[in-house]
């Protein structure tokens, strides 16, 4: 049987950076920016996309393309009879458990989306929106509601396929979310104050540098580049033999640094407007911004209506490309490894991620249990964000820097010697000694080593 791919170079480029641009962007990125201090953060940010992401990017790319499988099974193809092989099983376990507690918040974007549409945020003041979050995050079914409509969302699209489904939807979801993301930039930017907020992203402030600022850094690029579980991997494997690996990478890392950004610009300028200080942390989106959202716009309410209905759309469409990526990778291991039809294989990924979304939206609320002092929602973040994709970024950079053959790895680079790759030699030495060294050390600080 043929393998599937994608129809058109551009669908490839917007199917990745649809999984790339996600809450990572725009819930993770601002209040990560915000408690580390603005623009000093982001600094040290960009040169980790560009110096370690689209290396490891591309070494993905490498491995999914090369092998044209989908990462469960390529590590296994490339390097057969080793353990490599588990690398491949490490994305898919990775995948199969960010899924389910990733849908729990895509789950509450929908929420907020039907509040916004129903202008239920009107007339409510800041108090109002703390106890409104925690009652809806903490009820025992509301949130799981929408945590399966948000799976199975997923689901039909993956259901799909590459073509019709993955690239298609990208196709439209992606052109829909610039728009708004830049409609919504712009009306932040023309809010009074709107400068202090500028000039909190855009004027760095070098004191507040510390061993955490680099490493929160560099822990946020992996996550919003949708780095280390093979995720890009799948999907080069769907990429056709003239896509060009390093352009597709670049690409993907500006548009995922640049709707990061973006959201910033949305952000800092409508919480500095009203005066509120933009470091809330996690909460910054569902309880601060629907408060911020009320206060600007000068109390013209059908202006605070469009613009926070707007930002819960964005906010949903965004995720939704990136929970496709999720699913896809385990959904095509399946697929590939058991030879079940995609859809039988999408069922089971889907009744187990409900599963899993299930028991950590309850651990938010009713149900107690903790594990290592944990509960479920916190103990998936942690074990997934913190330890298994830096991980697998590790063990991908380790791979293709030292165990593919050099040769093969240019050729993927330089498709065959028909492209000019003259930064092989840099790209190499990052993948061999920076990457490795520099994952080794969040690695370490996430321990609470460092
Ligand atoms: N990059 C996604 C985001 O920014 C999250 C993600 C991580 C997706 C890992 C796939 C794999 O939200």
């Amino acid at each position: 049987m043929q393998r599937a791919s994608f129809g058109s170079k551009i669908g490839a480029i917007l199917a990745a950076a649809g999984s790339a641009v996600g809450l990572g962007n725009i819930w993770r990125f601002p209040y990560e920016t915000g408690s580390h201090g603005g623009a000093a953060f982001i600094l040290i940010y960009l040169a980790c996309v560009f110096l370690l992401g689209l290396p490891i990017m591309i070494a993905e790319f490498t491995v999914g393309r090369r092998a044209k499988a989908s990462c469960g099974r390529a590590f296994g193809l490339l390097a057969p009879g080793t353990p490599w092989k588990w690398v491949g099983t490490l994305g898919v376990l990775s995948g199969l458990l960010i899924l389910g507690y990733y849908s729990v918040v895509a789950g509450w974007t929908l929420e907020y989306v039907l509040v916004s549409l129903t202008n239920g945020f009107a007339g409510q003041g800041p108090e109002d929106f703390v106890a409104s979050f925690q009652t809806f995050s903490q009820h025992p079914f509301r949130p799981l509601v929408w945590l399966l409509v948000f799976l199975l969302l997923t689901h039909f699209i993956v259901v799909k396929g590459v073509k019709d489904g993955i690239e298609k939807s990208s196709k439209v979801m992606m052109p829909v979310l610039f728009i708004l993301i830049l409609v919504l930039a712009g009306c932040s930017l023309s809010l009074p104050n709107a400068q202090a907020g500028l000039e909190f992203l855009l004027k760095p402030d070098f004191s507040k540098l510390d061993a955490g600022v680099f490493l929160g850094a560099m822990g946020q690029a992996f996550f919003s580049l949708s780095l280390g579980m093979g995720c890009l991997a799948t999907y080069a494997s769907y990429f056709s033999s003239d896509a060009r690996l390093g352009h597709t990478a670049l690409s993907v890392g500006f548009i995922d640094t640049l709707v990061a950004i973006l959201a910033g610009l949305i952000i800092f300028p409508a919480a500095f407007s009203v005066g509120i200080q933009p470091d809330a942390g996690p909460s910054l989106i569902f309880i601060t911004l629907p408060n911020v959202f009320q206060q600007a716009f000068g109390g013209i309410p059908f202006l605070s209506y469009i613009f926070s209905l707007m930002f819960y759309v964005l906010l949903a469409l965004a995720a939704l490309t990136s929970t496709i990526s999720m699913h896809e990778v385990v959904t095509a291991y399946l697929n590939e490894r058991f030879g079940w039809s995609r859809s039988r294989a999408a069922v089971c990924v889907t009744l187990f991620c409900a599963v899993t979304g299930i028991l950590s939206s309850l651990s938010l609320g009713v149900w107690k249990t903790t594990f290592f002092g944990l509960g479920l929602f916190d103990l998936f973040d942690f074990v997934t964000a913190k330890l298994m994709l830096p991980l697998g970024g590790l063990l991908i950079s380790l791979f293709v820097g030292w165990y593919l053959k050099r040769s093969l790895a240019y050729d993927e680079l330089s498709n065959y010697g028909q492209l000019k790759a003259p930064y092989f030699p840099v790209y190499l030495f990052i993948l061999r000694y920076v990457a490795p060294v520099a994952i080794s050390l969040i690695f370490i600080h996430e321990l609470g080593w460092l």
